[in-house]
């Protein structure tokens, strides 16, 4: 989390490090800050709040020099404030700091350093990294930074400006992603490739225990131990987002709107004539896979209920006994991992740290890791054996929702690859849902067309305090990603369940307050389903259905019903997300929330 910039160069800095910071605001929008150099001096301009706030103060008050770095922040340690804002700076205002990460072992470093007469003015356990560069310091700033490296435990990256080197800034990674733009008589470090595209298309991606030394004119790595190193260069031919939300009112409903196009585009890089191809980056042989007899996918957030949704995929299909699970709790479980599973990670960052964590695990274990990435080159990208993009062009909503329906379809057609290779589908099976697939994309428009009615039934719940979300079978992970997609955005209690457990506990919730949305689209758990349902409705609960065009038995069970087209059941996940993700996103504007922008999160997570 947390958006790191630092430029080196004649431009105007306050324009560059805010128009960096513009397009890092997704990593993290509770604080921002930006320092530089003037006249020998450090200046620091940082405020608590959006970036708009910074803005304003820099239009006031602005930044010269050739020198400066800057910030936006998810607070980890400290709440949201002027003081906890980075750039953090040491007691003798000489240098000044921009982090993102978690220090693990800050308390201990802040006890000593008090102890040696440093002055704390923040609750961070980004200052002490400052005072521990001072305590450092003797006239050499990259020493001081590769000295106090050394000592700092958890993740970080950072840039560090000095007034007394006023021509130079330095930066470390280890655990937090860093990037260097090279350009003509300026360079930059950014948390992001994004970021730096404005200016060059050269980069450097920096890998952990790296650090860079960069002036105007010259750049220079080290490892670790300060030795000099030479590192590849790549060019960038994609071009930054634009940040323009179109029509829309939000990036958000840009993106629901956006996943037909996106479902388009993958069926034709995906599906050719010859069979299926995952990519450039696919590297296993159809010799693997088709002795593969174990997946384990790990992933966070609505990622993991793609991933959930795959375990009921790769079960079903191809026959292969999948794992799901979190990947906190994954990275730290020390599983077992007989029989060489292969591991899949996915993350629509491709940033996670805890999906990253839980990659390393595996690849520490020897295991092979098939990644689902929506981000090219990000870190679970390049450490990954191979990735299946997912096509789905930047997602810049805080919510994910085009790389949800992306990460379903790139698994659905991984299950059909397997299915093939290991005979559990013959040929016709595999032609009649190939066919399904193209269908896909128009059954999506047909929903997004009726977006209407569910903007009606949004405002009819939309004061509700409470919702449960229900679903079984491949579906269940649509309830979990539905009571996630509503609370996340709306800040309205929601919670997801399997509907044959509902009776075990959660229906004690249930009363005349109490909306229900039940996922009962026409599959091999409708029956189940609508029992579970008039079980709910006996005891009182406001029933949503969402239901295959057609369904006349729901209407007596519920107070309002959603129609989708029906479709054959291991494909329906990608069109119930639509309603659950138009529903939400109703109910968050029609409670006056920031629904881009939701309090307490990120886009990118990458502290643990
Ligand atoms: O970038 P990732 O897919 O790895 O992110 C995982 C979660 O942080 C993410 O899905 C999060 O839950 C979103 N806010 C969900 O909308």
């Amino acid at each position: 989390m947390c958006g790191i910039i630092s430029y080196v160069g004649d431009k105007d800095i306050n324009s560059v490090l805010m128009a960096g910071l513009w397009r890092l605001e997704y990593r993290g929008y509770d604080s921002s800050g930006v320092a530089s150099v003037m006249d020998g001096e450090l200046e620091v301009r940082k405020v608590e709040g959006r970036l708009m706030n910074l803005q304003e103060i820099l239009s006031d008050k602005p930044l010269g020099g050739k020198v400066g770095i800057g910030h936006t922040r998810w607070a980890t340690h400290g709440e949201p404030s002027d003081q906890n804002a980075h750039p953090q700076v040491d007691c003798n205002e000489n240098i000044a700091i921009v982090h993102n990460g978690i220090i693990e072992n800050y308390y201990t470093l802040k006890e000593e350093l008090i102890k040696k007469k440093h002055i704390f003015k923040s609750n961070t356990d980004t200052e002490v990294i400052a005072h521990l560069i001072e305590e450092n310091y003797d006239g050499d700033l990259k020493e001081s930074v590769l000295k106090s490296a050394s000592r700092l435990e958890g993740s970080f990256a950072i840039a560090v400006i000095a007034a007394s080197e006023p021509d130079e800034i330095v930066a470390y990674r280890y655990g937090s992603p860093l990037i260097v733009g090279l350009g003509k008589n300026e360079n930059i470090v950014a948390s992001d490739i994004p970021a730096v595209l404005d200016h060059t298309r050269r980069i450097v991606i920096l890998s952990d225990g790296e650090m860079v030394v960069l002036r105007k004119d010259k750049v220079e790595f080290y490892n670790n131990k300060g030795e000099r190193i030479e590192k590849e260069e790549r060019e960038i031919k994609w071009s930054p987002t634009s940040l323009d939300k179109g029509k829309y009112p939000h990036y958000m409903l840009k993106e629901i709107y956006e996943q037909p196009e996106v479902i388009e585009r993958n069926i034709a890089l995906r599906m050719e004539d010859e069979g299926l191809n995952f990519g450039e980056s696919f590297h296993f042989s159809p010799h693997e896979l088709a002795h593969l007899s174990h997946i384990v996918i790990q992933a966070c957030g609505t990622s993991w209920h793609a991933g959930y949704i795959g375990k009921y995929l790769f079960e079903s299909l191809a026959r292969i006994h999948t794992e799901v699970d979190i990947s906190s709790e994954f990275r730290y479980r020390n599983p077992v991992m007989d029989g060489e599973p292969l591991i899949m990670a996915i993350s629509q960052s491709g940033e996670t740290a805890d999906t990253l964590a839980g990659l390393r695990e595996a690849k520490a274990k020897f295991l092979n890791v098939l990644s689902l990435v929506n981000v090219r080159g990000s870190t679970i990208d390049r450490e990954s054996d191979s990735t299946i993009y997912l096509n789905a062009g930047p997602e810049i909503g805080v919510a994910s929702t085009k790389a949800y329906t992306s990460q379903i379809f790139q698994l659905y057609l991984f299950d059909l690859y397997l299915s093939k290779l290991k005979w559990t589908m013959d040929a016709p099976e595999i032609e009649k849902r190939v066919k399904e697939v193209n269908e896909i994309p128009e059954k999506m428009r047909k929903i997004l067309g009726s977006a209407d009615n569910i903007r009606k039934i949004a405002e009819k719940y939309k004061d509700s305090k409470d919702f449960m979300f229900i679903g079984r079978g491949i579906n269940y992970p649509s309830a979990l990603e539905g009571a996630l997609k509503l609370k996340e955005i709306s800040y309205i209690h929601a919670t997801g369940y399997p509907a044959g457990e509902m009776k075990h506990g959660p229906i004690a919730l249930i009363d005349e307050n109490t909306p229900v949305v039940a996922i009962a689209p026409h599959s091999s758990v409708y029956e189940k389903m609508l029992n579970n349902i008039e079980e709910l409705k006996s005891r009182g609960a406001r029933i949503i259905i969402i239901a295959s065009l057609g369904d006349k038995r729901v209407k007596e069970l519920s107070n309002d019903v959603f129609y989708i087209p029906p479709s054959e059941e291991s494909l329906s996940p990608i069109l119930i997300a639509l309603p659950l993700q138009l529903f939400a996103y109703y109910i968050a504007v029609l409670n006056g929330r920031d629904v881009d922008r939701p309090r307490n999160l990120a886009k990118s997570v990458t502290v643990e």
